[in-house]
């Protein structure tokens, strides 16, 4: 354990970015979203939105089309967004930190240029594809078969639960080559969508991050060109683990921004509504509740940076990203339900927002390994 990345300063362009995405969240996600929400009906001109203002590749490299900025930016922007739509937040922090990351750290530069360059400008968006239904947490427990089959693979199996399942055209497959090699014998595919015998399969009807599109994908007999294999024969397990590292970071900034939306909500509230002759605020137990849900909110704020900042420096952010994650995700969960309690029974109704808040945060303990695995994780890390 250690205070590297204890260098906070955010810089101009960090304000600039964090400004851009709270007035895009302010003006584009906010209007519409309780109707989404309802309908569980994808943000298609949101994304194409996102796309063009450049938060759909933020960290990728101009030459790919990229923003070109640091994890603190791309963190910055999760959070502002996530105040208001975690749903919109998701469907940015797969494209960002798992398709394009991955893609840029390990791809060939064919792969980059058919791929990346349309996925960092967001005229396409992509999909990550590990879980199955019978393996989730046991990643290496996964069934989906990718035959070596020459000069392409065949690819059978079912993935489970994938965020941008229908609205995405290309997908990263992890799937399993040599069973005898355990996760070694494990390969990231590119898949397009189109290509024959790859379907997409039921939409996951979902407690919260409802306007994000979770779907099942299916693949019988899909032919995948081994051009489109990332890495070398094997690596498929560590790119999963070594982009979910990286994810993780987003969805613990997506944690945070759901928890601060809640916080921000309920402190409005409380200068707002009176009970008893005063102002919520006035009443010492309801200013406990903000104290407490601004100082977890606060902690959870700097794991997230820290993370982030150490990646930027090139250092090991596996133990730091699950600890941001971790923590994050259950202020997050803490807070909203805070901001349900202090809203009162305008709380428990969807015009309020925090209702939404609340569904959305449980996600976040939940996906890019759960708040077990995190534990597992940063144990690991703790004796190695
Ligand atoms: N970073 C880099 N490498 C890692 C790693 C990490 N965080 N965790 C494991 N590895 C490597 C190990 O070093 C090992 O490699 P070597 O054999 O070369 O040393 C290899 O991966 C296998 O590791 P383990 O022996 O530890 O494997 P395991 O089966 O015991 O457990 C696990 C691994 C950590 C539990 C892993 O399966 C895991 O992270 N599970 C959770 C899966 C997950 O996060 N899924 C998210 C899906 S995507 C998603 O959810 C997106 C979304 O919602 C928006
Ligand atoms: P399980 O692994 O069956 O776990 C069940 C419970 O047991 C959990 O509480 C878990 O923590 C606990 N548990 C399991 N193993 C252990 C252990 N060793 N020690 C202690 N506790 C343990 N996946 C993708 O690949 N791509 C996506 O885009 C994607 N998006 C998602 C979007 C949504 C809305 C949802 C719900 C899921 C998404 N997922 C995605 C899948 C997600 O990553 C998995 O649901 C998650 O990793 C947990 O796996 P599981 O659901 O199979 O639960």
């Amino acid at each position: 354990l250690g205070l590297e990345g204890l260098n906070f300063n955010l810089s101009e362009e960090h304000r600039a970015v964090q400004e851009a995405a709270r007035d895009f969240a302010h003006n584009e996600l906010l209007p519409g979203i309780i109707e989404r929400d309802n309908e569980a009906r994808f943000p298609a001109e949101q994304v194409k939105r996102m796309g063009e203002l450049g938060f759909l590749g933020m960290m990728v490299s101009p030459d790919y089309g990229g923003g070109g900025m640091d994890t603190v930016s791309y963190v910055l922007a999760m959070e502002e967004i996530s105040k208001v739509d975690a749903s919109a937040s998701v469907i940015m922090s797969v494209n960002n930190s798992l398709v394009c990351f991955g893609l840029e750290a390990y791809g060939t530069e064919e792969q980059k240029q058919t791929y990346l360059t349309p996925l960092a400008a967001g005229e396409i968006i992509g999909a990550f594809c590990l879980s199955e239904p019978e393996a989730g947490s046991d990643a290496t427990s996964q069934t989906t078969t990718a035959e070596d089959k020459g000069d392409y693979y065949l690819v059978n199996g079912t993935k489970n639960w994938i965020t941008n399942g229908n609205s995405s055209s290309v997908c990263l497959v992890i799937a399993q080559t040599d069973r005898e090699k355990k996760h070694r014998g494990i390969n990231c595919l590119i898949a397009e969508k189109g290509t024959p015998g790859f379907v997409v399969g039921k939409k996951e009807d979902k407690m919260g991050i409802r306007a994000s599109d979770t779907h099942s994908l299916l693949f019988t007999d899909v032919k995948i060109p081994k051009k489109n294999r990332i890495g070398e024969d094997g690596f498929g397990f560590k790119f999963a683990m070594s982009t979910l590292n990286g994810g993780r970071i987003g969805i613990a900034a997506q944690a945070l921004g759901i928890a601060a939306g809640a916080y921000e909500l309920s402190l409005k509230y409380a200068q707002e509504r009176k009970s008893f002759g005063k102002q919520l605020f006035d009443h010492q137990a309801i200013q406990f509740k903000l104290a407490e849900m601004a100082t977890r909110i606060e902690a959870a704020r700097l794991l997230v940076y820290k993370a982030a900042r150490i990646k930027d420096e090139h250092g090991d952010y596996v133990q730091a990203a699950a600890m941001a994650k971790l923590f994050a995700s259950d202020v997050a969960m803490w807070a909203t339900t805070e901001a349900v309690q202090i809203h009162g029974g305008y709380g428990y109704v969807k015009e309020y927002h925090v209702e939404r808040l609340m569904r959305d945060a449980k996600i976040t303990q939940i996906y890019e390994g759960t708040s077990e695995i995190q534990k597992l994780v940063i144990a690991r890390e703790l004796i190695r």
